[in-house]
């Protein structure tokens, strides 16, 4: 119970695991790749980058003007709940579980090297 309090506590995130992250990755691609722009953007070099960055894709202009820089808080959040990070922003999936997040994050951060 302390540990899971001290968790609950801290502005951490939990480790990712990069091999389990492609595989869940997998429920992107309905609408993402990593090369190519499809219903949503391309992911390659989406870690550490400005949202709405890919020039020749049509965001909303809430996420291309959302000033946000991609990182794991801001990503982990998104994923979370795109529309409370960034309101008008038209991805409408969301990914509820934490070690979920953690891990389809640092598949995109491998892909960002
Ligand atoms: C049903 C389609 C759909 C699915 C499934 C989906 N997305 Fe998206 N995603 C979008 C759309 C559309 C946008 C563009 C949002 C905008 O312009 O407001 C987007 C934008 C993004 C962005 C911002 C990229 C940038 O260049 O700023 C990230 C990161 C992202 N999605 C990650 C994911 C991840 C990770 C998953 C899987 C867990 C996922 N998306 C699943 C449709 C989807």
């Amino acid at each position: 119970m302390s540990a899971l309090l001290l968790l609950a506590g801290l502005p951490c995130y939990a480790a990712g695991d990069p091999v389990r992250g492609e595989a869940l990755y997998q429920g992107c691609t309905d609408c993402h790749s990593i090369e190519q722009n499809d219903v949503g953007p391309k992911h390659g070099g989406v870690f550490g980058r400005k949202a709405g960055a890919v020039s020749d894709y049509s965001y909303s202009s809430a996420l291309k003007n959302s000033g946000i820089v991609w990182n794991e808080e801001t990503l982990d959040k998104w994923l979370m709940d795109p529309q409370g990070l960034v309101p008008g922003a038209k991805m409408f999936f969301t990914v509820t579980n934490l070690q979920d997040r953690s891990d389809i994050i640092a598949f995109l951060r491998a892909q960002s090297k």
